[in-house]
């Protein structure tokens, strides 16, 4: 029709096409919540052999929305077809944690899907690739995938942390009586795990610094653990974990890349460190970030007290050792 028809289509590629996460993010992909009203979609589905059948199922399904955007939808088992001509890969299928399985095995597991996967965007993906790695440990899987795509830039790899912005975002709003809205300046450092830094030392609500409108009390000892925490209290609650709000802070992180942050503001993003802050160059490890049409930077400058440096230190010796692991494990090329 004249109203979608005005731009060129945008391939994304998206892993564990049959999952929750997907069961959500397939369809606001297709709506034009990821790339517009006015941008047409070719989805690419990747999934494992066993679940093809359900993944088209779910085709099925985007098929009986009739979005009017959604030009295609291919389902593949193979990396190198699902990826073709991908300018969006959001790497949500990973491995999950089963019975008997320690951290090592489920590194290995993962290791040897992103390698792959990585393998697969270099060869087969458009030159104006973006990825975003979901699947957990997603810092990790991100090194991986970011180690192993020989000629794929770096800063086109990142790892989600959005959630773990929007879930602080929302605890500050609460604890304020503020709407969402008012809150800016929020920021999560390190892993998307458990040692996370949800970091409220510039944060502003309504104008005011947060740590005016909030007392240290309540920070120390409600908010950051519910932040650190708030994936394993969902999985509590719902018998599995966060899906519908885990496919918004994908849309959310993916959209925010693209058209970039608002004046002033910024977003936390896991992306390949340059050093900043202390992070050891190249580990993936969330920052605040600035974005702007599909880059980013990492934002400069901000003090950081004793507390915050504690607290990021944690959490990055966390990735290290996952990065020593998998390094040991002939894991990053
Ligand atoms: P799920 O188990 O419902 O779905 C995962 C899907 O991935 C399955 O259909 C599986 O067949 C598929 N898959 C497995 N290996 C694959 C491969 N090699 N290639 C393609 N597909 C593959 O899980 P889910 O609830 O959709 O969650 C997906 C991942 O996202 C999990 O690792 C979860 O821990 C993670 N997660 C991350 C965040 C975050 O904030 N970063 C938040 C929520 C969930
Ligand atoms: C989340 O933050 O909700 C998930 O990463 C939890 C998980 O372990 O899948």
């Amino acid at each position: 029709t004249a109203e979608t028809g005005s731009r060129r289509p945008v391939t994304v590629a998206v892993t564990g096409g049959a999952g929750q996460i997907c069961y959500s993010l397939l369809f606001r992909i297709a709506s034009g919540a990821l790339l517009g009203p006015d941008v047409p979609v070719r989805l690419r589905v990747l999934e494992i052999t066993p679940a093809l059948g359900a993944a088209e199922g779910v085709a099925m399904e985007l098929d009986d929305c009739a979005f009017p955007l959604l030009q295609s939808v291919d389902i593949s088992d193979d990396a190198a077809t699902a990826f073709d001509g991908a300018s969006v890969a959001m790497l949500v299928g990973s491995r999950p944690r089963t019975k008997g399985m320690e951290r090592g095995d489920l590194l290995e597991a993962n290791g040897a899907i992103f390698t792959g996967q990585g393998r697969a965007l270099a060869q087969s993906a458009a030159d104006d690739l973006r990825v975003l790695v979901v699947g957990n440990p997603a810092n990790t899987n991100c090194l991986i995938a970011m180690n192993n795509a020989a000629g794929v830039p770096a800063e086109r790899f990142s790892a989600m942390t959005r959630l773990d912005h929007n879930r602080a975002v929302a605890q500050l709003a609460k604890k304020a009586g503020a709407p969402v809205a008012d809150v800016e300046r929020v920021a999560i450092w390190g892993n998307h795990s458990a040692t996370q830094y949800p970091d409220l030392t510039h944060a502003v609500v309504g104008g005011r610094p947060a740590l005016e409108v909030v007392d240290q009390p309540w920070v120390e000892s409600d908010f950051i653990p519910t932040v650190q925490k708030r994936g394993a209290a969902i999985i509590e609650a719902r018998g599995s974990s966060s899906a519908a709000s885990a496919a918004n802070a994908a849309i959310d992180h993916v959209r925010t890349w693209l058209t970039g942050t608002p004046e002033g503001g910024w977003t936390s993003m896991a992306v390949r460190s340059d050093g900043s802050y202390g992070v050891p160059e190249g580990l993936v490890s969330s920052f605040p970030v600035t974005t702007r049409d599909g880059s980013y930077e990492i934002v400069q400058g901000l003090d950081v007290d004793d507390f915050s440096r504690s607290r990021i230190d944690a959490s990055v010796a966390e990735l290290a050792e996952e990065r020593d692991a998998v390094a040991g494990m002939g894991l990053l090329g």
